[in-house]
Formats: C-alpha cells, sequence, structure tokens
C-alpha cells in the first residue's frame, strides 16, 4: 500500500489528479471507476481545469460509478447520475455514451446489477477505481459486514449513512437502499486510489490502512490489493499508528527517480 500524507484536501485532490492524468496520457482509452459524495469533488474540480487548461482529453474514456440509490432515476436531483453529470461529465469532453452508471430505477435491480458486472468485464476491466472511505468504514454502499468478495448487488444502507447522507440534504428522504459494486468487484481493478479528508474519517482510515481485514470495516479490503495508493490529509491521518514509517517511505520516495514506481 502506497501512503501519502499530504499538507491538503487541495494537495490530495492534485495528486489524485496527477495520478489520474498520467494513467489517461498513457492510456488515452483508460477505463475509470468513480465516486460521488464529497471527496472527489476538489479530485473533478481539478480534472475539469486540466481538460480546459492542460489539454488532459476525456475524449477516449470510459467510466464506472461505483454505486447508486434504488428507486430513483438518473434524473432525479439526488441521484448520482445527476451528481457525476454536474461535478464532471458536463464539464469535459467526455462522450456521454461512455459513462456507466448503474440504474437506481432500474425494475429489476438484481438484473442491473448482474448486468454491471458483465459490462466491466467485457469493456475489459477498470483500469483505476477512486474511492472515498465512509465514516463507518464501507467503500462504494458495501457497508459493514459486506462479505470481501462481494459483487455488484443491492445493499441496505447503514443508519450511519442515512445520517451522514441526510446531513447535506435535511428536506429529502434517503433511500435507504442502492445498488453497489461489491467489494470483490472493486478488488478486481487494476488500481485503485482511495481518497479521505478531513477529521470524521480518521478513525474509518486507521481501521482501514492499519486494522484487521475484516468485515466490520470493509475498506480494509484495500490491504489486498497489490497497487492501492491512499491519499490523506493530515486530519484523516491523525489516528494512523505508522505515520513515522510513512514519513520514512516519502523521504525515500524523493531519492529515486521518478520512474522506478513503487517502494
Ligand atoms: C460514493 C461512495 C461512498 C463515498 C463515501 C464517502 O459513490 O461510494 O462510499 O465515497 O460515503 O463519502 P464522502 O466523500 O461524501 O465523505
Amino acid at each position: 500500500m502506497d501512503v501519502w500524507i499530504l499538507e491538503s484536501a487541495h494537495a490530495v485532490a492534485v495528486k489524485a489528479a496527477d495520478i489520474c492524468g498520467e494513467l489517461i496520457q498513457r492510456k488515452p482509452d483508460a477505463r475509470l471507476g468513480l465516486a460521488t459524495g464529497a471527496t472527489p469533488q476538489a479530485l473533478y474540480a481539478e480534472l475539469i481545469r486540466r481538460n480546459r487548461q492542460d489539454h488532459l482529453s476525456f475524449a477516449h474514456v470510459e467510466t464506472f460509478n461505483l454505486d447508486e440509490y434504488l428507486g430513483i432515476g438518473p434524473d432525479h436531483p439526488q441521484s448520482f447520475h445527476r451528481a457525476m453529470r454536474d461535478s464532471l461529465f458536463a464539464e469535459v469532453d467526455i462522450d456521454p455514451a461512455n459513462t456507466h452508471l448503474l440504474r437506481g430505477d432500474s425494475s429489476d435491480p438484481v438484473a442491473e446489477a448482474r448486468a454491471y458486472e458483465a459490462l466491466i468485464k467485457r469493456r475489459g476491466g477498470i483500469d483505476l477505481q477512486i474511492l472515498g472511505i465512509g465514516r463507518n468504514g464501507h467503500i462504494g454502499f458495501n457497508e459493514p459486514g459486506s462479505s470481501l468478495g462481494s459483487r455488484t448487488r443491492v445493499k441496505t444502507l447503514a443508519r450511519a449513512t442515512l445520517r451522514d447522507n441526510q446531513l447535506g440534504h435535511p428536506d429529502f428522504e434517503e433511500p435507504i437502499m442502492a445498488i453497489t459494486m461489491g467489494i470483490g468487484t472493486i478488488l478486481d481493478a487494476r488500481a485503485l486510489v482511495v481518497l479521505a479528508t478531513g477529521a470524521a474519517k480518521a478513525k474509518a482510515v486507521a481501521a482501514a490502512l492499519e486494522g484487521p481485514l475484516a468485515a466490520i470495516c470493509p475498506a480494509s479490503a484495500i490491504q489486498l490489493h497489490p497497487d492501492a495508493t491512499v491519499v490523506l490529509d493530515p486530519e484523516a491521518a491523525a489516528d494512523l499508528r505508522l505515520t513515522d514509517y510513512y514519513e520514512l517511505v516519502d523521504q525515500a520516495r524523493r531519492r529515486l527517480p521518478r520512474t522506478s514506481g513503487r517502494i
């Protein structure tokens, strides 16, 4: 696991954009796995800036989103479809036909989940999956107790998630279920980039990176992935025990030429 503790939430977004940008330069038709929520918003803003100012093109990029609320359609103001359109897709040169999201309003969510798994496989798998972490340690909507081998499926949201989501939308009755990529689906991505910012994430981050591998903290499954990069601000990193080691790794990294890769 490659852990970066950077000085600010802005620096986290810039680092994540560097990783996405390097992939897209190397592979213009890269397949990106995307997340919604507050954390990746600064990353998406930075990608939009690079699209406009640095000519980072999404013309051949294909995207797969992690999850969607069950029971709401793509035009619903609280849908993840809408959030992705507003925060990224409408602002860059991506072909809307290349942006894939689960349909929360599907009449057969079980078939929808199965078809999404098949689509990801048919397209050749996800090259780079962006992940946020819930305060309860969820990734996607894989709530505590989720099977670490799970595939895309319907999940009931945890009370903590319902509470967190309601905070931003006091007038909106949140759906209590979602369709989400499974943890096994997420682990199939060739690389993971996990982002966390702010003190509210400190406990979940510590459990995910340094706690036991366990269904009680779904994000701990990233420990199994051979190419996972975790990018944190100091507040989100506050409860980590190996900070001293991560700093040492950072010093060692600076001595290596950029092309030397992971250490
Ligand atoms: C969103 C998702 C969730 C969020 C997590 C953190 O598509 O899958 O796992 O990444 O709930 O959300 P924020 O970033 O809003 O704290």
